[in-house]
């Protein structure tokens, strides 16, 4: 639908005619709330639908929108086909999904075959079935996908980036990735009852790899000339969480909760021969609540923000045997998107990161351009969720990670 919609930003007009982008939101919790509060700030959009199956959130949600655009979307929540009568909308573009995980890949095929673009929270999926039906859904319905990894917006994992394409690290070998984040809160309820991050915690294996996944992959060029093609893993007992499960609910309610391990780490090769050290670990206590650390090597550069300091080193630019702070060549090395929208995005949450998602999302809608993180590379970062768990179990056995470029690999470009 063509409108006469202005592209605003905040309070800012610019004089370009737009496109309105009628917007569904599908899992209005905490984050779909907070994305959904981003995406309604830009210009030339607008909330047709809601869907929550509980009443508060969706409630919560639809006042959401009516403050931001001054209009009541239509919520929906009872039945079991309320999310099949919201996608039956033929005035709805895009649906924004932020449900939990193990319902986004299911969510989004659906809404993809149902003629919709999805921007889906992360990760994408949690089998490598659900991979290959997204890949395949995104590829046979020709509408967006786009995952909704906001870490590959983190604004010095783009520097990081813009100096991997203009050569500072050479040839590249190696890249570590964390998610350490203290996450036992958020495993079970004041009743004992399991949340879906719970039940995901029974798993073993890393079961949200994709926030590091990102930048390291987008580094590495991963399905644009370079894939990965095996992975190792293995985990550590199960102690972190039940231990606050025991003070919070008592040692026999505690005993019952199944949780599976607290430390994973998974070591991935690419077929050019480059390695990535996966840490994930959300069920220790530790004092940071919230870590996400990457390191990166090539032959001329190396990168490590592995104590929350970004600092980098540099040959022949970089004096003797120390570090530099990276702030030192973000100017130099600048993201133009950064550039462009930094100042509106530091707005938004997550250091900004959250508006870049967005406003990328909406701008590959417009445009038609590609997707910048598509379905094929959602599966890609996504299936070391069920791998690593398969690894793991096997006493760390290695496992093939499929080619979901079915071979294009090499050829795909941005
Ligand atoms: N990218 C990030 O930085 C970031 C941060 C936080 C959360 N997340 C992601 O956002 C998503 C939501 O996280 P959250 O913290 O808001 O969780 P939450 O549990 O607070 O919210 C989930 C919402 O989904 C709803 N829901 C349950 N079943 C559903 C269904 N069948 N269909 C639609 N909605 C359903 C719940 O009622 C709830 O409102 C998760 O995928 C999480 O991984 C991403």
């Amino acid at each position: 639908m063509n409108s006469n919609a202005r592209e605003t930003v905040r309070g800012k007009v610019k004089t370009m005619k737009v496109k309105t982008i009628r917007w569904a939101f599908a899992g209005v919790g905490g984050r779909g709330r907070g994305l959904m509060r981003t995406t309604l700030g830009m210009g030339g959009v607008e909330a047709r639908a809601v869907y929550d199956p509980n009443p508060d959130n969706l409630l919560r949600a639809l006042d959401v929108a009516e403050e931001a655009l001054g209009k009541r979307p239509e919520g929906y929540s009872a039945g079991p086909d309320a999310y099949e009568r919201l996608l039956a909308r033929d005035d709805v573009d895009a649906v924004l999904i932020a449900s939990p995980v193990p319902l986004h890949a299911p969510m989004a095929t659906a809404a993809l075959r149902a003629g919709k673009h999805v921007l889906s929270e992360v990760g994408a999926a949690v089998t490598i079935e659900q991979c290959w039906d997204l890949v395949h859904a995104a590829e046979e319905s020709q509408r967006i996908y786009m995952l909704a990894e906001n870490a590959c917006y983190i604004r010095n994992n783009l520097v990081i980036l813009e100096m991997v394409r203009k050569g500072v690290f050479g040839d590249l070998t190696y890249a570590e990735g964390g998610y350490v984040h203290d996450l036992r809160s958020g495993l079970f309820r004041a009743d004992g009852s399991l949340t879906w991050r719970g039940e995901l915690a029974q798993n073993a294996g890393n079961w949200y790899p994709t926030h590091p996944m990102g930048p390291v992959s987008q580094w590495l060029g991963v399905n644009r000339g370079d894939r990965l093609v095996s992975l190792v893993s293995l985990s550590s007992r199960e102690a972190g969480a039940s231990h606050l499960a025991r003070q919070k609910l008592g040692v026999e309610k505690a005993a019952g909760l199944g949780f599976a391990n607290d430390s994973n780490n998974t070591l991935i090769r690419t077929a050019k021969g480059a390695l990535i050290d996966l840490r994930f670990d959300v069920s220790s206590a530790r004092p940071c609540l919230s870590t996400m650390h990457l390191t990166l090597q090539g032959t001329t550069a190396s990168y490590d923000s592995r104590d929350a300091n970004s600092k980098i080193w540099i040959e022949g630019r970089t004096e003797g045997h120390t570090w530099e702070p990276l702030s030192e060549y973000a100017e130099e090395f600048e993201p133009a998107l950064w550039r462009k929208w930094g100042e509106e995005a530091k707005k938004t949450g997550h250091g900004g990161a959250d508006f870049f998602s967005i406003s990328e999302f909406l701008d590959v809608v417009r445009t038609g351009r590609p997707s910048p993180i598509d379905a094929v590379d959602a599966a890609t970062w996504s299936c070391i969720t069920p791998l690593s768990a398969a690894s793991a179990a096997a006493g760390g056995q290695p496992r093939e990670i499929p080619d979901f470029t079915q071979g294009s690999w090499n050829k795909r470009r941005d």
